[in-house]
């Protein structure tokens, strides 16, 4: 049987990047058969950015203030997946809701990591909210993306102990971790056919 073709992602940031390295890391070493032919960043100047070019990545700052709407951003990141032909799309700590402009453009192939056990502490600082909560577990959660905020279907996730001494620096810094393995191994699962796109026909 001959392998599928290596995966060709387009990867949207909006800061430091971390996941996106452990993603460049696996195709550098042939860990994950997949090509990542852009990097897409909201902001300006994010160490994400020069990740994506160290690695020899064409690395593009779309910024959306740029836009009059959500919907007008959305388009201008579309064109540049499609002109990078890219099939599937990772969200590596982008910080922007999608709308159906991209959404239908890349059907149950646009994916997204979140630092915590979903559906417990959706949104902006995850981490944080497990550790105020009081939670002995939490975690990272890989997930289709829809219009809402974490919201789509689960993929996999992995669970991460919280520990009596955990500041929000340990505790992040535990989760990242987690993260990189998790995302690169969904990474390979997809590759391998083993996770499809999410279709919501039944
Ligand atoms: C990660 O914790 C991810 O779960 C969240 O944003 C953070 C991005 O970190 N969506 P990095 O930029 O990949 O280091």
């Amino acid at each position: 049987m001959t392998a599928p073709p290596p995966l060709d992602l387009g990867v949207l940031v909006s800061g430091t990047g971390s996941n996106l390295q452990a993603i460049l890391d696996a195709v550098a070493t042939g860990a994950l058969s997949a090509r990542v032919k852009i990097v897409i960043s909201n902001r300006p100047g994010v160490p994400a950015l020069e990740r994506a070019r160290a690695a020899g990545v064409p690395a593009l700052c779309i910024p959306h203030q740029g836009f009059p709407n959500r919907e007008a951003f959305d388009r201008a990141l579309v064109a540049a997946l499609r002109e990078a032909e890219v099939s599937w799309v990772v969200l590596a700590g982008f910080m922007r809701l999608l709308t159906p402009e991209i959404l239908d453009a890349y059907p149950g192939r646009i994916i997204n990591i979140h630092p915590a056990l979903l559906p417990s502490f959706p949104g902006l600082e995850a981490a944080r909210q497990a550790l105020e909560y009081g939670v002995k577990i939490t975690g990272c959660t890989v997930h289709f993306v829809d219009r809402g905020v974490d919201s789509g279907k689960i993929i996999a996730q992995r669970a991460v102990a919280v520990e009596p001494r955990d500041v929000l620096a340990t505790l992040s810094a535990r989760i990242h971790r987690a993260e990189h393995e998790l995302f690169v191994s969904v990474l390979r699962d997809i590759a391998a056919g083993q996770i499809t796109p999410f279709s919501t026909e039944a």
